[in-house]
C-alpha cells in the first residue's frame, strides 16, 4: 500500500516506487513546515534504555502537562538533510556528526541518550519513509529533524523521568527569504545569546527562543539574521542565530572557536576541511568584532542555511559592505559541498550515506 492507503495510523508502509513524488511545487520551496507522511517515535522509560522504535503517521503528539520539555525545557533537537541522487538513491550527508552532537547535548541537558546506530537507523528510516517528499536533484533537500525531550511528568525542577526520541521531516530549499542572495546581518548589543558555563554549545531548545526577540526586530528593520556577540566582554564574534560564521581576509579564513558559547556546526566543520583542500589557511580562534571592517568576505554556515554569503553587516550603526559571487570563497565552498552532499562530486571523506 502507499501512504494514503496505510489505514493504521501507526502503520509502516511506505512502499512507493522511488520516482514517485507528493504533490509539492518543487520550485517554490523555502523553509516552511511541509507535514510529510512519517515519523519515527522511540520512548526512553524510566530504566534509561530506549524501547525499539517504530514509525508513525505525522501527528500531533500528546504530552503530559508536566512534561519537563514544557516546563523546563528540558529538549535538544538535531538538523540533518537527505539529498536525492539522480538514479533515485538518497544520501544522508555525516548523521554520525549528528549523531553524536546529541549525546553530548544529551549529557550536558541530563537526559539519556540512543547510541549513535539508534539515531542514523531512526534518521534512515525517516528518509525512506518520506521518500516521495525529498525533492528532485537540484531543487533541494528533505531536511531532517530529530529531537530528544523530556516527555515523562516533573513538578519540582529534576531532570524528566521519562524521554522521547522523535523524527520527522520537511522538504526545504533556501532558508532565508532571500533565496541565495547575499545576507545583511545586524550586530546585536542589548541581547546575548549564550554565556560562559551555560548550554550555548549545545542544541538544546533553550538557546532558540531567547534569541527571537533581537531576531523580530532585526527582522523588522530589514536585517536578514542577527549575529551575537560574546557575553563576557561584548565584543568577539560568537554566532548568529540560525548558523555559524566566517571572516575571509586573503587567503586566511577565520571563524570564532568553539569554546562552549558557540555550537560546534556539522557544515562549520566540513566548510573548514573543504577549505582547507583547497588551500585557504583556516583558523578557529577568538575574533575581535573590529575585524569585520577589515575582511574581504563574509559568510555562514549551518545544515538549514547551507553557505550563505554576507552582504553587508551593520554595528554600531555603521554598515560594511563585503564582496560576494565570483572569484569569492563562499560559491566556491559551497558548490564543493553541495557536490558531495547531492553525489555529483565522489566523496572521498566518507561523508555520505546512500540509502
Ligand atoms: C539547522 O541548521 O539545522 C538548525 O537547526 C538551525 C535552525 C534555526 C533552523
Amino acid at each position: 500500500p502507499n501512504a494514503e492507503q496505510a489505514s493504521d495510523p501507526f502503520e509502516y508502509s511506505y512502499d512507493l516506487d522511488k520516482h514517485e513524488y507528493a504533490d509539492v511545487d518543487w520550485d517554490n520551496l523555502g523553509f516552511g513546515l511541509v507535514q510529510t507522511d512519517y515519523m519515527y517515535v522511540m520512548k526512553c522509560s524510566y530504566d534509561g534504555k530506549f524501547e525499539q522504535g517504530q514509525l508513525r503517521r505525522y501527528g500531533n503528539i500528546e504530552l503530559n502537562p508536566a512534561a519537563g520539555v514544557l516546563n523546563y525545557g528540558q529538549a535538544i533537537y538535531e538538523g540533518t538533510k537527505a539529498h536525492r541522487k539522480k538514479d533515485g538513491n538518497l544520501l544522508l550527508f555525516r548523521p554520525d556528526q549528528n549523531a553524536m552532537r546529541m549525546k553530548i547535548g544529551a549529557e550536558r541537558m541530563c537526559m539519556p541518550s540512543l547510541s549513535v546506530d539508534q539515531f542514523i537507523d531512526a534518521v534512515k528510516q525517516t528518509a525512506q519513509a518520506n521518500k516521495r517528499w525529498v525533492p528532485p536533484p537540484g531543487k533541494g533537500s528533505l531536511y531532517i529533524r530529530p529531537l530528544l525531550l523530556g516527555s515523562g511528568p516533573i513538578l519540582g525542577l529534576a531532570p524528566s523521568p521519562e524521554y522521547t526520541f522523535l523524527t520527522y521531516a520537511s522538504p526545504v530549499r533556501n532558508y532565508f527569504k532571500e533565496g541565495s542572495a547575499p545576507l545583511n546581518v545586524y550586530v546585536e548589543e542589548e541581547y546575548d545569546r549564550a554565556s560562559r558555563g551555560g548550554a550555548g554549545g549545545v542544541k538544546t531548545i533553550t538557546n532558540y527562543a531567547p534569541v527571537l526577540k533581537a531576531l523580530t526586530r532585526a527582522k523588522s528593520k530589514g536585517f536578514s539574521d542577527v549575529l551575537y556577540l560574546d557575553s563576557v566582554h561584548n565584543k568577539n564574534l560568537e554566532e548568529v542565530s540560525s548558523c555559524n560564521i566566517f571572516i575571509v581576509k586573503g587567503n586566511v579564513i577565520s571563524t570564532p572557536a568553539t569554546s562552549g558559547t558557540i555550537l560546534s556546526g556539522v557544515t562549520r566543520r566540513s566548510i573548514i576541511e573543504i577549505a582547507r583542500d583547497y588551500g585557504y589557511q583556516v583558523e578557529e580562534r577568538v575574533i575581535p568584532v573590529e575585524e569585520l571592517s577589515e575582511a574581504d568576505e563574509v559568510f555562514c554556515t549551518g545544515t538549514a542555511v547551507g553557505v550563505a554569503p554576507v552582504g553587508s553587516i551593520t554595528y554600531q550603526g555603521k554598515r560594511m559592505e563585503y564582496k560576494t559571487g565570483a572569484g569569492t570563497a563562499c560559491p566556491q565552498l559551497y558548490s564543493t559541498l553541495v557536490g558531495i552532499q547531492t553525489g555529483q562530486i565522489g566523496d572521498k571523506k566518507g561523508w555520505i550515506v546512500e540509502i
